[in-house]
């Protein structure tokens, strides 16, 4: 039987955008631009992006196009009989993980846009939004409920194949998630007030700048471009042999990185608007689901429908965002789990999904009762975060780039990268150069730094 394949070049680009744009570029990103010296951190992110991310993306797009497979599968191809199919495990392992948080995360996202369409932040104060978010995800019932809902929608569009299921639902919701950013920025830009919050975007603050910045850029780069953990590689894997890497890597980047700064031209300028603090660098869900409310009502207090309309719109947004990248992390595994143990993609989705509700119903409950559950220190949540971010993604990222820069024949990679010699590369032997020493340099000592044996600065 055929492999399947993402029906247009322009279909790929939107899904593997899909999977980059996620609660990492509206959420994620804006916390750390706020805490690390606004444009300074952009600068940073932008130069960590280009040096490390772009090439990174295009190792795992090499690998996965040359070899048509899934994660592991990829290095059982290339390196049979070594032990390289470890990073593919260590990345569908990791696939697993992150989609079982994450749908929690993006489960709450669910809830409140329900609460948006129902009109209940109106008038409510922060302390009150506190109190609201805190019942919620404390409570043993609804947040799984929530959850469940959305592994249920990636598991739908997952089964429904590559070009039916993935690629059509790109091609609806990538659209549409741009029309509602590009509305909230325009709004956001024009409210009174919001001239501060725009130059503290626009403005570097070098002066909050050392190492651990540095280190801050490179792991949202990361998260952000999904690199790591066998993700770009699978749906690489379905690109048709014709798709330029190249473009389709800047493509997906510039995608991704307008939008990560679009949601802070909204974030920000709606803050100063609220005449709230810029670089309080409140962490966690309390930025989204706590002062983000009180900031949309604050912002348009003589407009309340306005205020309404908008609160309605950005959770619509981050609901669209989480779930095009839930739908990449779960086909990391179901495809793994379809080619290497031979089953139908619905068993095999059905495998995935179980196993998320499971170990994602774990991580709910760790906001509630399961508060005192600790791993190392850290409740369930933050662990499985913990996991994949700071020990499977930084792995991951070095494995990669050592095999694409040392181990893979560099007549495949440059083959690969050049369509069989149809297309001009300039930069290889630049890529080359990145893959074997800058990126897993680079990349080691964010992981040391983790773990506090590297100090930077
Ligand atoms: N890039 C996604 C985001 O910014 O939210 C997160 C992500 C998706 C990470 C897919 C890893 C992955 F494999």
């Amino acid at each position: 039987m055929e492999r399947e394949n993402f029906g247009s070049k322009f279909g790929a680009i939107l899904a593997t955008a899909g999977s980059a744009v996620g609660l990492g570029n509206i959420w994620r990103f804006p916390v750390e631009v706020g805490k690390n010296g606004g444009a300074a951190f952009i600068l940073i992110y932008i130069g960590c992006i280009l040096l490390l991310g772009m090439p990174l993306m295009l190792s795992e797009f090499i690998i996965g196009r040359h070899t048509q497979s899934n994660a592991t599968g990829a290095y059982h191809r290339l390196a049979p009989g070594t032990p390289w199919k470890w990073v593919g495990r260590l990345g569908v392992f990791a696939g697993f993980i992150v989609l079982s948080y994450y749908s929690v995360v993006a489960g709450w996202t669910g809830k409140y846009a329900v609460m948006a369409i129902g009109n209940q932040f109106a008038g409510a104060e922060p302390e009150a939004l506190r109190t609201m978010f805190n019942d919620f995800a404390s409570s043993p019932l609804e947040p799984l409920v929530y959850l469940l809902l959305m592994l249920v929608l990636t598991h739908v569009v997952v089964v429904m194949g590559i070009e039916k299921g993935i690629e059509k639902c790109a091609n609806i919701l990538m659209p549409s998630l741009f029309v509602i950013i590009v509305v909230l920025v325009v709004c956001s830009v024009l409210l009174p007030g919001a001239s501060e919050g725009l130059a503290f975007m626009l403005k570097p603050d070098f002066s909050k700048v050392d190492g651990s910045v540095v280190l801050s850029a490179l792991g949202q780069a990361f998260f952000s471009l999904s690199i790591g953990l066998g993700c770009l590689c699978t749906y690489a894997s379905y690109f048709k042999k014709t798709t330029n890497l190249t473009n389709t890597a800047v493509s997906v980047i510039t995608v991704d990185t307008l939008i990560a700064l679009m949601a802070g031209f909204i974030i920000f300028p709606a803050t100063s608007a609220a005449g709230m603090p810029l670089d309080s660098g409140t962490m966690g869900p309390e930025l989204i689901f706590i002062t983000l409310p009180h900031v949309f009502q604050q912002a348009f207090a003589g407009l309340p429908w306005l205020a309404y309309i908008f609160s309605v719109l950005f959770f619509l947004l981050l609901i669209i965002a989480a779930l095009t990248s839930a739908i990449s992390m779960h086909e990391i595994v179901t495809s793994y789990m379809k080619e290497e143990y031979h089953m139908s993609r619905g068993k095999a989705a059905l495998v995935e999904t179980a196993g998320c509700v499971v170990i994602g119903t774990l991580c709910c409950l760790s906001f509630g009762v399961l508060d005192d559950v600790r791993i190392m220190d850290r409740s369930i949540f933050d662990f499985c975060d913990w996991i994949v971010c700071e020990f499977c993604m930084p792995i991951g990222g070095i494995l990669i780039s050592v095999f694409v820069g040392w181990y893979m024949k560099k007549q495949w990679v440059k083959e690969e990268i050049t369509n069989g010699g149809t297309l001009r590369v300039r930069l290889f032997p630049l890529f080359i150069f990145i893959l074997r020493y800058v990126a897993p340099v680079g990349i080691l000592l964010i992981f040391l730094d983790q773990f506090g044996v590297f100090k930077a600065i």
